[in-house]
């Protein structure tokens, strides 16, 4: 049983000191994750690009505190500077992991990250940043326990831990497609941590590209915890649930089978949903902009003239993501820097690839 699994063995290492680092990805969803129920527990289920370029790499350095208090003792570095900003929301993720990690609070710990993508790009460094630091907690357990996980089970507990951080943070863990949330059709697939995909995926999914265009730099006006809660009592939400579960199901012959046509045609429908359920809440919000909606013109119209089997999907914010297959990269960046960039801050993109993962660095 996966929960037994998450139960810590005694620590019988008694370590004074000592320092992890991992570097984990970002990742791109398919089908949205938007919606969910207490505990990190997602209303329906979602699956994921893993992506290789746009990472966060953490360290922690840990060291025995001389006593044990009753509070969490962290300290946060951001790209060289020290973040207090940073703190609360890593003090939440540590109350809400510490009955799966006992040993949070007898350490003091000092917390170093910094993302290969600019932190003021509106890329949500959540998901990368809670794996990043779920995985350097687990690994400081491991030393303590001194017991050798399986490397399913380690990467489950880092997701399961991960999700408690961020939800989407569970499905950057391994690569390159994960799925989150029981569905019926996935074995395996679970609530509580992301499940690399388990079947069958075209060859024309490989070395997939994601182009993210850059169209609003800013903090966004509602964070996606807030986007979130907004579900709860939605007119639309049941109707939604449901969708993604028939999305994720079509999309299992779509992988099979390679069909780039009905690809597009569901992940262009689940970011433009997304979007209409922020529309569509009350408090209703708008998170695109003007150059969000020319860029998804541009491409409507390239794809006509072109044949390109190139579509964009949105995250919670104004930047488009937009995705192509490696054959086509060529042309499509050619298309993506004659007409695209103007709708760009400061011309600014980043270009990237499906990815395989977290990876341990060592030092
Ligand atoms: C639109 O994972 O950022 O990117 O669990 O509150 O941290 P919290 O939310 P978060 O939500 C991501 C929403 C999304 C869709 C997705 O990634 O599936």
């Amino acid at each position: 049983m996966f929960v037994d699994s998450l139960q810590s063995k005694p620590y019988i290492n008694k370590i004074v000191n000592g320092k992890v680092i991992w570097s984990a990805p970002s990742n791109i969803a398919l089908v949205k994750y938007w919606g969910k129920l207490p505990n990190q527990i997602p209303a329906n289920p979602s699956v994921s690009f893993t992506l290789d370029a746009c990472r966060t790499t953490t360290s922690v350095t840990f060291k025995k505190k001389q006593n044990t208090s009753d509070d969490f003792s962290v300290e946060v570095w951001f790209e060289g500077k020290l973040t207090p900003s940073f703190k609360p929301k890593i003090l939440t993720f540590f109350e809400r992991i510490e009955a799966y990690l006992p040993f949070l609070k007898t350490y003091h710990f000092v917390i170093t990250t910094s993302n290969t993508f600019p932190h003021s790009s509106g890329i949500a460094s959540s998901a990368s940043g809670m794996s990043a630091l779920a995985l350097c907690l687990l690994s400081i357990e491991q030393q303590l326990t001194n017991e050798a996980l399986t490397q399913e089970d380690f990467q489950n507990k880092a997701s399961f831990l991960a999700r408690l951080g961020s939800g989407s943070a569970c499905r950057s863990i391994e690569g390159d497609l994960v799925v989150w949330g029981i569905h019926d059709e996935i074995p395996g697939s679970s609530d509580l941590f992301g499940l690399k995909y388990p079947f069958e995926v075209h060859d024309n999914f490989k070395n997939y590209h994601d182009a993210i265009l850059l169209v609003d730099k800013g903090e966004k006006q509602v964070s996606s915890t807030v986007g979130h809660k907004l579900m709860h009592n939605h007119p639309y939400a049941e109707n939604r649930f449901q969708q993604a579960h028939n999305n994720l199901s079509a999309l299992i012959s779509v992988f099979k089978e390679g069909d780039l046509k009905k690809f597009i045609n569901i992940v262009e429908s689940e970011a433009l949903t997304l979007h209409a359920m922020m529309m569509t809440s009350n408090p209703y919000f708008i998170l695109m902009k003007p150059n969000t909606l020319k860029i998804i013109n541009k491409i409507w119209e390239f794809r006509v003239a072109s044949g390109s089997h190139l579509c964009f999907t949105l995250d919670a914010g104004a930047n488009v993501h937009v995705l192509f297959p490696d054959k086509e990269s060529e042309q499509v960046y050619d298309f993506i820097r004659s007409e695209l960039v103007d709708f760009c801050q400061n011309a600014h993109y980043i270009c990237d690839t499906i990815g395989f993962g977290a990876k341990q660095i060592t030092q």
